[in-house]
């Protein structure tokens, strides 16, 4: 393990109040995305559409690095330069992500395991020569009617702990995404309860796999009423629960904070996002920022639909997202921002 570097590559990567991009879909999620749109679910649509991001032009001014998936991590722009080499030339680090996805934990009904432990040492080697510099493996937890269960923390929490030991070893800096889903009808409070107690597993499981603190980013939920929870949260209760959990389970050695979005619309997560650093972030010891897909990339994959005379606007609109949530980063985003939007 290369210390100095993997804490070099950490600040890096949320240096300078940016956050990252995540457009590191598995093809069924991307071709998913695409069938709701009425968008061809082809490799060429695929490619066209990772190719229109990749390249939309100061992409650096907003985030410092982007998060692929391994087909995409292995293709070329129409001039045929390497995503990984446009990227890398254009300011942002290329991530990828290394988990398999998820699949029913045996014994426990209606949870997750995520996959991927399993030949993850030679992966990452491979993934480091194409270019990587840092990693993302997600874990799923689903809150319900009693549920999540001892053993699915356990089971996600020792996946994720033996993945990020994985990464460092192979020098790329883990990205630790447990994720508290959005679904379901838990109340914020609840959603606190919950992502509280698997945070606090995930740090014991990260201590005891020897996982450097420094060389790493947590890449959580928000706390968040569920989708179908009948009491709504206001932008301040949603920051201020977010903080409070991450204040009391979070290391202060941790580098930084990257948002997931979980599918809360894209002007939300990013108020959600501002609040946080607006109100607290003096009392802060790590940066907040994003690592967003949906709340950043839904609104140009709706502007582009597939086709190539749409690919400017959909970047714009690309930027617009990646602009607004910067802004949260330090929190100076304003909705009257989103009167400017493409
Ligand atoms: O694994 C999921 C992505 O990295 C984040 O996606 O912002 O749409 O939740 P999301």
């Amino acid at each position: 393990m290369n210390v100095q570097a993997l804490k070099e590559t950490a600040k890096a990567l949320v240096k300078d109040g940016k956050g990252l991009l995540a457009m590191d879909e598995s093809n069924p999620t991307c071709e998913r995305r695409f069938a709701a749109l009425d968008i061809p679910r082809t490799a060429e649509a695929r490619h066209a559409y990772r190719a229109l991001i990749v390249t939309t032009p100061t992409l650096n001014e907003y985030i410092n690095g982007a998060i692929l998936y391994d087909e995409t991590l292995r293709q070329f722009t129409q001039d045929g330069v390497p995503f990984t080499q446009f990227l890398i030339e254009a300011g942002v680090m290329p991530g990828i992500k290394v988990d398999m996805g998820t699949t029913a934990l045996a014994g426990h009904p209606g949870e997750k395991i995520t996959e991927g432990l399993d030949g993850l040492r030679d992966r990452l080697q491979t993934y480091a020569k194409l270019g990587a510099r840092f990693a993302k493996w997600r874990a799923v937890i689903t809150p319900g009617a009693g549920i999540p269960s001892h053993g699915c923390i356990q089971a996600n929490a020792h996946a994720l702990a033996r993945y990020a030991a994985l990464c460092q070893e192979a020098r790329l800096v883990p990205i630790i995404e447990p994720e508290v889903l959005m679904d379901g009808d838990q109340t914020l409070q609840q959603c606190a309860a919950v992502t509280e107690q698997v945070l606090r597993t995930v740090f014991e499981q990260l201590h005891i796999q020897r996982v450097l603190l420094e060389g790493m980013l947590l890449k959580p939920n928000m706390v968040l009423p569920g989708l179908a929870c009948t009491t709504p949260a206001t932008v301040a209760e949603v920051s201020e629960a977010t903080v409070s959990c991450l204040l009391r389970t979070v290391p202060a050695a941790v580098p930084g904070i990257v948002f997931l979005s979980g599918g809360q619309t894209a002007k939300l997560a990013s108020a959600r996002l501002n609040e946080m650093n607006a109100t607290f972030k003096s009392r802060l010891p790590w940066p907040l920022a994003f690592s967003f897909a949906r709340a950043v990339q839904q609104p140009a994959l709706e502007i582009w639909k597939g086709e190539s005379s749409h690919v400017h606007a959909a970047q714009q609109a690309l930027l617009h997202r990646l602009r607004c949530n910067h802004a949260a980063c330090r929190g100076e985003y304003d909705p009257s921002m989103e009167g400017l939007s493409p």
